[in-house]
């Protein structure tokens, strides 16, 4: 099968794409589509943003760390096909000429895309929605007045007919693309492996163990473009819909592994306000988009944001190797810095946690609000009955090789009453169950002090005291 998708309105078939070529350069090279931007080529600037439309709605992603198979069946639009085809400007495009919304106009086209897929949804929290895109010269300012200026305005025809398209009969796990011919001398790859449901993918990891599996490609499209990695076999898991589930009953809640961060945080918010919050600083817009929760578990990264949320809210990893399927804590799934309990052949297919009164504070400490890798990130989930803690479950990120929790502090606090002195003697033992290291982010003691606060931080919000400087009013 070849890959076939739609380009700005016009049916496109690739029978011999190189599976790891990423949109931004088949775009740039092979369709001479050059107003889509190569600025860091690792997904933080958004120059070479697009918006890719399939059955879930419209989504603003990174075309340079989007990889050529993910397409399948789907709608992209780049700057080229913002306007309609007698010419006519879509509204963003007017409120950004209107606003002055452009200097030397190379973030442009990036934020013109992100501008576009916020208004085609009705998003209008734009300093959300614009977050993944940068501007040395104009300043955001503008950008936002022009934003502000289009929100009204109908989508026009020309963008709404991107949604109803189609995706194409697939059958179980055929090829999207070939590697018969990688243009620029890398070495040749096996077709991609498109499952289209967890059956299959199943069965075709199992077989194929040494497979690179592609979830939304926000760490695998970097080893490609910055590491120069080959990927001989890629399993791409996008057509996985029975992944992208999420589940809420009276006792569970069950997240596929294919979720994203934006699903994510949509279906926390009305059970786990805190944890939706901190997801809203999870990178940028695109990247949530596009970032899955099976890769911020299954890449094993110390700094993942989820794991230390998803380990306070006593979840459980659900593995599953051809047809055996197994589950553990999900604090068991990581050994050590790299090594997590994952055999060769088996993948992450869900993760779920009970459901629970709301208790979960999540705090993610970086050097920027948007955008930035955690230097530390703690999640407290503590019981309190009659005036005294009869549980706690604390997990931090950046304290040590995995995401892990705090025995000690949650030990020290069990029985004692809720008080700030036994917060505060809680606090004084974190350094007996973290070591952790000093880095470009936060040096060793700077993360042992603001872990200790951040469990002051949690004593104080629940105690109904204002703690963020987003909630401090003048
Ligand atoms: C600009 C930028 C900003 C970022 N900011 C953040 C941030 O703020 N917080 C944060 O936590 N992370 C951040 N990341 C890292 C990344 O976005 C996350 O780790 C993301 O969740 C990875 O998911 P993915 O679907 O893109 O995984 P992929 O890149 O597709 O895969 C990651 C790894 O997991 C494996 N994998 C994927 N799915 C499965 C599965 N179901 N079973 C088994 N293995 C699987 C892949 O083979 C690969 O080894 C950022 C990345 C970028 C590029
Ligand atoms: S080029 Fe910077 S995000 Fe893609
Ligand atoms: S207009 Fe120059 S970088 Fe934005």
């Amino acid at each position: 099968m070849a890959l076939t998708f739609r380009l700005n309105g016009e049916d496109v078939r690739i029978a011999d794409a190189d599976p790891s070529a990423t949109l931004l350069d088949w775009l740039r090279e092979e369709k001479g589509l050059t107003g889509t931007k190569e600025g860091c080529n690792e997904g933080d600037c958004g120059a070479c943003t697009v918006m890719v439309t399939d059955s879930r709605g419209a989504k603003a992603l990174n075309a340079c760390i989007l990889f050529l198979p993910q397409l399948q069946g789907k709608s992209v639009r780049t700057v080229e096909g913002a306007a309609g085809p007698d010419g006519t400007l879509h509204p963003v495009q007017q409120a950004m000429v209107d606003h002055h919304g452009s200097q030397c106009g190379f973030c442009t086209p990036g934020f013109i895309m992100s501008m576009v897929t916020a208004h085609t949804n009705g998003a209008t929290d734009f300093d959300d929605q614009l977050a993944g895109n940068l501007c040395r010269c104009t300043g955001y300012a503008p950008i936002i007045r022009a934003a502000e200026a289009a929100k009204g305005a109908p989508v026009p025809d020309w963008i709404a007919q991107d949604a109803p398209f189609l995706l194409p009969e697939k059958s179980r796990g055929e090829a999207a693309g070939r590697g018969a011919a990688p243009p620029s001398g890398k070495p040749e790859a096996a077709p991609p492996l498109c499952p289209a449901s967890a059956d299959e993918l199943a069965e075709l990891y199992a077989a194929n163990p040494d497979a690179t599996l592609v979830a939304g490609a926000t760490d695998v499209g970097l080893w490609v473009t910055k590491q120069l990695r080959h990927l001989p076999q890629m399993i791409v898991l996008d057509g996985c819909a029975d992944l992208k589930d999420i589940e809420v009953t009276d006792s569970t809640v069950r997240i596929g592994a294919m979720v994203d961060m934006n699903a994510l945080r949509a279906a926390m918010q009305p059970l786990h306000p805190s944890f939706a919050e901190m997801l809203r600083r999870f990178a940028s817009q695109q990247i949530r988009a596009a970032a899955t929760v099976g890769g911020n578990i299954a890449n094993g990264s110390p700094i993942g944001d989820t794991p230390p949320a998803l380990i306070a809210l006593n979840a459980t990893v659900h593995l599953r190797k051809g047809d055996d399927r197994r589950e553990l804590p999900l604090e068991d799934f990581f050994f050590d810095y790299g090594k997590q309990d994952r055999a060769p052949g088996e993948f992450v297919e869900a993760v779920s946690f009970p459901r629970q009164p709301d208790r979960l504070k999540v705090y993610k400490l970086s050097k920027r609000f948007d955008q930035d890798i955690s230097a530390v990130l703690g999640a407290f989930n503590v019981t309190v009955e009659d005036g005294t803690i009869t549980a706690a479950r604390i997990a931090y990120g950046g304290m040590a090789g995995i995401p892990k929790r705090a025995a000690n502090t949650e030990a020290a606090l069990a029985g004692q009453p809720w008080a700030e002195a036994s917060i505060q003697a809680a606090a004084a033992v974190l350094d007996q169950d973290f070591t952790p290291m000093s880095d470009m982010r936060a040096s060793a003691v700077y993360r042992l002090e603001t872990a200790r606060n951040m469990l002051l931080r949690y004593f104080a919000e629940r105690n109904g005291q204002p703690v963020s400087v987003l909630e401090v009013k003048p």
